[in-house]
Order: structure tokens, then sequence, then C-alpha cells
């Protein structure tokens, strides 16, 4: 059977990521979370002083870019993709609320995108994968062969979120949790660079009132679709 790349894009905390990994397991994919690579590149800024008052060193986060090495790496135990800054796992860290407030803004510079693109793009290169994210589908991989379009409520994902941090033992509150998700789809849709949008070519999935098994059932069908 052909090899596709699969693009996967939506708003935040939609469940993109749980729904891409399942994916990418169920048809012996590999799997990509880009999002994850923003979040790294937020965690260097704020483990190396480059963020104050909630703004970024923008110039030396410019002059510093090659040296933020990120990687990925299988856990032995559960296969899940496990993400690696500098050598170090950071998979825990970058899921704070704090790195949270803060990624959308470093995901906005013009030259974080160019290198992180970069990168993916070559994770592409050998086909077979999942990535998910916001420009998969338009920037990173505008000729992939399936590309799906993910949404909710803002208040369904943010319910999902509040879920997952309080689960990992964070302490969360979740008004602070949907504000950021509204605002990070604000500056995720209206920056200069590689905006939220859906590709004209992307199936819209609405998963407000979906089972994951209903979901999963839906991304087979296309899937099937495109590679019989
Ligand atoms: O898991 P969640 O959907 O909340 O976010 P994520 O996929 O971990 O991505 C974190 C942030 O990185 C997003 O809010 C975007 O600002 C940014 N991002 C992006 O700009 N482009 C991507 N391809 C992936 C993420």
């Amino acid at each position: 059977m052909k090899k596709i790349i699969i693009a996967i894009d939506g708003f935040s905390s939609c469940g993109k990521s749980t729904m891409a990994k399942a994916l990418a397991r169920n048809i012996g994919y590999l799997y990509f979370d880009s999002g994850a690579m923003y979040r790294a590149v937020a965690l260097y800024c704020m483990q190396n002083g480059l963020i104050n008052d909630k703004k970024i060193d923008i110039e030396t986060l410019r002059n510093r870019m090659k040296d933020i090495h990120i990687t990925f790496e299988a856990d032995p135990e559960t296969k899940n993709s496990l993400t690696y800054l500098n050598g170090v796992n950071v998979e825990h860290e970058i899921r704070s609320l704090e790195v949270s407030q803060i990624v959308s803004q470093v995901a906005a510079l013009d030259f974080v995108r160019s290198e992180m693109i970069d990168q993916q793009r070559a994770m592409g290169e050998q086909k077979g994968i999942v990535m998910d994210g916001r420009d998969i589908g338009t920037t990173v991989f505008p000729n992939a062969e399936m590309k799906v379009f993910v949404t909710a409520s803002a208040e369904v994902r943010a319910q999902r979120r509040y879920d997952e941090l309080i689960a990992r033992g964070d302490d969360a509150k979740f008004q602070d949790i949907l504000d950021n998700v509204l605002q990070r789809d604000h500056i995720d849709q209206t920056r200069e660079v590689s905006p939220l949008k859906q590709a004209d070519d992307a199936i819209l999935l609405d998963n407000s009132d979906m089972t994951r098994e209903e979901q999963m059932e839906r991304l087979m069908e296309i899937f099937k679709n495109l590679t019989a």
C-alpha cells in the first residue's frame, strides 16, 4: 500500500495529538507533534532568562536558534514519542500552563517558524507520517495527501485541557485555561506568518460531540478511501 503524509491541523486543545497518535499507531505510521517543537523553544526561553515581563528577548533568541536542538525518541515502554531539548527529556515541562502562556508568541516569530518548518519537512521525507499542528496542511506539507482540520467549542477544549492538567497533578483554574485557549486561538489565527486556517482541501472535523471511537472510525474511513 502506498505511504502518504497525513496533516492534522486545528485549534488548541481539541485533542489533535491524541487523535493523531492513535491514528499513527493504527496504521503503522510515525507520529510527529509539531507543537511540541514550539513548546520546546518556549521552554528554552524560560530556562535561559529570555522572558521578561511575559516578553521575549527576540534578538537573543534569534542568535541562539543554532544552539536549540529538538529531537524525538520513542518511550521504550509506552512507545509514545518523547520530546528532547538539547539531549534532555522535556516532555513533562513543555505541557505546563506557563509554557502554554508564551508558546504562541514564540511560534509567531518568523525565524523560529522557518527553522522548525525545515526540520518538519525533513521528518516527512520518508512519507508514512502523521503530523499535527496549525500549518501542516497549509505551509509545511501543502501536498499532503490527507488533511484534516479539527475543531471543537472553546469550552469543550478548555475542559479537556483542564482535566489533563489536573490528572497530571498540576494546580489549574478552569477560567485561566479558557482564557489561554482563547488567547492562543487569537494569536494563531491573526499572526502574519503561517496563520492557523483550514486548507481548502482539508476535511473539517468538529469533535465537540464525538467519542474517540467515532472520531477514529471517521479518520479510518477517510484514510482507506485515499489509499485504496
Ligand atoms: O496541544 P495544543 O493544541 O494546545 O497546542 P500544541 O499543538 O502543543 O501547540 C502549542 C502552540 O504552538 C500553539 O498554540 C501554536 O501557537 C503553536 N504551533 C504553531 O504555531 N504551529 C504548529 N505547527 C504547531 C503549534
